[in-house]
């Protein structure tokens, strides 16, 4: 079965000798800090080093268990705060459920080609008052796409004008393919609205449960009694590792292997769709997905009929809080050699002519490969 379902770099890409390394000399050079119980805010040098790269205050940073962690307690810091939840359609799944979890209404703004759509956005600000967005404006899960840096300060406009406090996850940021992505809205945030995720889950290993959030600095105290009643200490091991392994050099030439093997497998993944009408997609600019729009509303027929021929891949209804799509499938070319991909997406592609293109009356329009 070739597995292009998740979100998860194959293992190759994953550096198992310098972790190997950097967890055995982050236990000898600093036993009680890897191996006792620590600051619930976590691990020192670690949370230094995210706040040099993010340019922020260290207090501000908060060190979780993936950064998955990060956003479940500040959910339900948000949902006890009043704050209404304003997501992306479609968005991130695992985001949705622990959303979904801590707020009965999710409120939902539209992804186009590039990006969130801020129009519509603003006109749920007027109505709804004081909101939180969670949005993933950089090489965004599942489509792909990134908010240009006009569109970044729009948005941060938007955020002043209407009392929007911005949750940006951020975690696919280092693993561009055509070109370094617009700053972060972090740093164009004056007055402290944008709250950051970030995590070492896509450039190190999802293993290590290494996420990291910049917050508020009026939260920073809550967030923290809040993760030490909930686990005392995040994974002091995991993050004395990770330090270790950032301070062998190894950090930036493992990512910049993985951004040239994610750019052989995204241009697979493509390649292997040539020739199949009915479907188009944006050509994402880096990171891990490839977001299918089909001709037809057959997206979970077609994952099971893919499934049956040995292809994982995610219709795209996961991804949508209301269900409402059955239009889209999700390829995560991330997950397997370049190779795999296009053996993986060629079955994929033949299944798609099989059903064969929509009949002319169905054919509002013609469709259209595009590329952003
Ligand atoms: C947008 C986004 N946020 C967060 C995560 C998970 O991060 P972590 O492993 O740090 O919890 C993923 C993984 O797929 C993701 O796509």
């Amino acid at each position: 079965v070739i597995s292009l379902q998740r979100g998860i770099p194959s293992t190759d890409l994953i550096p198992v000798a310098q972790l190997a390394a950097a967890a055995s000399r982050a236990v000898e050079r600093d036993p009680s800090g890897a191996l006792l119980y620590g600051d619930a805010a976590g691990y020192a040098p670690l949370r230094e080093w995210f706040a040099r790269r993010l340019g922020v205050d260290p207090a501000r940073v908060v060190l979780t268990n993936g950064s998955l962690q990060g956003l479940s307690l500040l959910s339900e810091h948000l949902s006890t705060a009043g704050r209404h939840v304003i997501v992306e359609a479609p968005t991130y799944d695992f985001a949705l459920r622990i959303l979904g979890r801590a707020t009965p209404e999710l409120s939902l703004v539209p992804v186009r080609e590039d990006g969130l759509d801020l129009t519509d956005l603003e006109r749920l600000l007027r109505s709804r008052g004081p909101s939180v967005l969670y949005t993933i404006p950089t090489f965004h899960n599942p489509t792909g796409t990134t908010l240009p840096e006009a569109k970044r300060r729009d948005l941060l406009d938007l955020a002043r004008r209407w009392d929007l406090t911005i949750v940006e996850d951020d975690p696919y940021r280092l693993l561009f393919i055509d070109g370094e992505p617009p700053p972060t809205l972090l740093s164009s945030d004056g007055d402290e609205r944008v709250i950051h995720l970030t995590s070492l889950t896509k450039t190190v290993a999802p293993g290590l449960r290494c996420g990291a959030m910049v917050l508020p600095s009026a939260l920073v105290d809550d967030i923290v009694d809040a993760a030490s009643g909930t686990y005392i200490s995040p994974g002091q091991l995991a993050q004395a590792t990770a330090m270790a392994y950032i301070e062998s050099g190894a950090f930036e030439p493992v990512i910049e292997r993985s951004r040239a093997a994610l750019h052989e497998r995204r241009d697979a993944a493509i390649a292997a769709l040539a020739n199949t009408l009915d479907v188009s997609w944006s050509v994402p600019a880096g990171g891990y997905f490839l977001w299918l729009r089909l001709g037809r509303e057959e997206a979970r027929e077609l994952g099971a009929r893919a499934a049956r021929a040995g292809v994982g891949v995610l219709p795209g209804d996961a991804f949508f809080a209301d269900r409402s799509s059955n239009g889209h499938l999700r390829i995560a070319f991330c997950a397997a050699p370049a190779e795999a991909v296009r053996q993986g997406v060629s079955r994929l592609a033949e299944l798609i002519r099989r059903a064969g293109p929509r009949s002319q009356a169905e054919r509002g329009r013609p469709r259209s490969r595009t590329r952003d």
